[in-house]
């Protein structure tokens, strides 16, 4: 392919499925723009990379949060998420039992409760924007009662959030935006800060403290590494919860049926949820590079290539999901890659799975139906994530 196609265009990130598709079948592994990357879209060369770190690096993420113009240190690139083993195995085994489905469980009746208590505001304001009222508050709440933060920050955790993703992505010629997401990292960063300094006078019930404690027990980690790790929680908590959240909304506004089939049998919510995973990947995708010349999918790739590993094309591949464009909650068969795989299989998936299995719950229970505002979506641009901009919706009650 000689002219290669932005990813980021709108006309791409508004509907990426058709490129995807045209990707799979006729090139699958092709470079794209932004930086000339190399785009992995089927699903089995997706799983390959995910499963052979030593070949496909996790630094390749850094330069993408790391821009040269960026003259200070985004956090988040010295987080785990951007590390290789043995580093990524230190630092990774000190939150496993925290992130468990074990661990989690004992957020449920918290997180329940701000579920409904977040339906009965929407009910009473009746029409709201679902993005801003529940997409967001949701998750804040829940990585705020793990990270011993302060909920009512929760707009400044997405201002902070967004900067943190979004220093990779900002056009050269916006000064005035790299100038706010300058600042709002140096915000970031204060708060945080001021979070572990508190925490190592005042010890709490909470992940910052089980990190410094896991430090004074002699895990090695260094201050860099432990903001990076609390970033990363904060970011990787918030961001792809958000846009799950909005896109159950979305697909149950549009799809009146669902709706009527999960109110009648709310068992079904949890499968509800995993093909929403599937169908729209709130995880777009992840960058590795290679630590030596390598082949996928029958294509030579150069040491040092920058690889886009494409969760959303994956989770459509029409070899490994029959009917891989239809939304069927009843899908068995191979799992969904929304999560990732391998060494760096997300921390935080049976929290997320637990947070919509809530939010929807409650909202199934207290609503008769939602309404959403006519017209087209306007989706978010982000380096890796994708979801609803805004969501208007009218909410009628049961
Ligand atoms: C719908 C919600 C979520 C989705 C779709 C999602 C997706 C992902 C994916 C695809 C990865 C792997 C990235 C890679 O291989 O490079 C990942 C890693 C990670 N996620 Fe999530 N995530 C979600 C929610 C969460 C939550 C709620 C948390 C924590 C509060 C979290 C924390 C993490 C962390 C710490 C990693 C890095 C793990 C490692 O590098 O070993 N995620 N996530």
């Amino acid at each position: 392919m000689t002219h290669k196609p932005n990813i980021y265009s709108p006309e791409i990130w508004n509907d990426p499925h058709p490129f995807y598709a045209s990707l799979r079948r006729e090139a699958p592994i092709s470079q794209i723009e932004p930086s000339g990357m190399w785009a992995v879209t089927r699903y089995e060369d997706v799983l390959y990379v995910l499963k052979n770190p030593q070949l496909f690096s996790s630094e390749g993420f850094r330069p993408a949060v790391q821009p040269a113009w960026l003259q200070q240190r985004n956090p988040v690139a010295d987080s785990l998420l951007m590390m290789d083993p043995p580093a990524h195995t230190r630092l990774r085994a000190l939150i496993t039992r925290t992130f468990s489905a074990s661990g989690v469980a004992r957020l449920e009746p918290y997180i329940r409760e701000s579920a409904q208590s977040i339906v009965d505001d929407m009910l009473a304001r009746r029409r709201v924007d679902f993005m801003e009222s529940m997409a967001l508050v949701l998750p804040s709440r829940a990585i705020s009662a793990l990270l011993g933060l302060d909920p009512s920050l929760a707009p400044r955790f997405k201002t902070w959030a967004d900067a943190v993703t979004g220093v990779g992505i900002v056009p050269a010629e916006d000064m005035k935006r790299r100038a706010e997401l300058t600042g709002y990292l140096d915000e970031l960063k204060h708060h945080l800060t001021s979070v572990l300094e508190l925490r190592q006078r005042e010890p709490g019930n909470d992940v910052v403290t089980d990190l410094l404690q896991a430090r004074a027990q002699g895990g090695s980690m260094s201050d860099d590494e432990l903001l990076g790790y609390c970033v990363l929680l904060l970011v990787a908590g918030l961001e792809t919860t958000y846009d799950l959240l909005g896109l159950c909304a979305l697909t149950l506004t549009d799809n009146p049926d669902i709706w009527a089939r999960l109110k009648k049998d709310r068992t079904l919510v949890p499968k509800f949820v995993e093909e929403v995973l599937r169908f729209h990947s709130p995880s777009q995708s992840t960058i590795r590079t290679t630590t030596q010349e390598a082949e996928l999918g029958g294509v030579r790739l150069p040491k040092g290539a920058t690889v886009l590993v494409q969760f959303v094309s994956a989770s459509r591949d029409e070899s490994v999901y029959p009917n891989a464009h239809h939304f069927d909650m009843e899908r068995t068969g191979a799992p969904s890659l929304a999560f990732g795989q391998g060494i760096h299989f997300c921390v935080g998936a049976p929290l997320a799975r637990l947070e919509a299995r809530l939010a929807l719950e409650a909202l199934l229970e207290k609503c008769d139906r939602m309404v959403r505002e006519p017209g087209p979506v306007t989706w978010n641009v982000a380096i890796t994530t994708r979801g609803p901009a805004v969501l208007p919706l009218e909410l009628i009650p049961a």
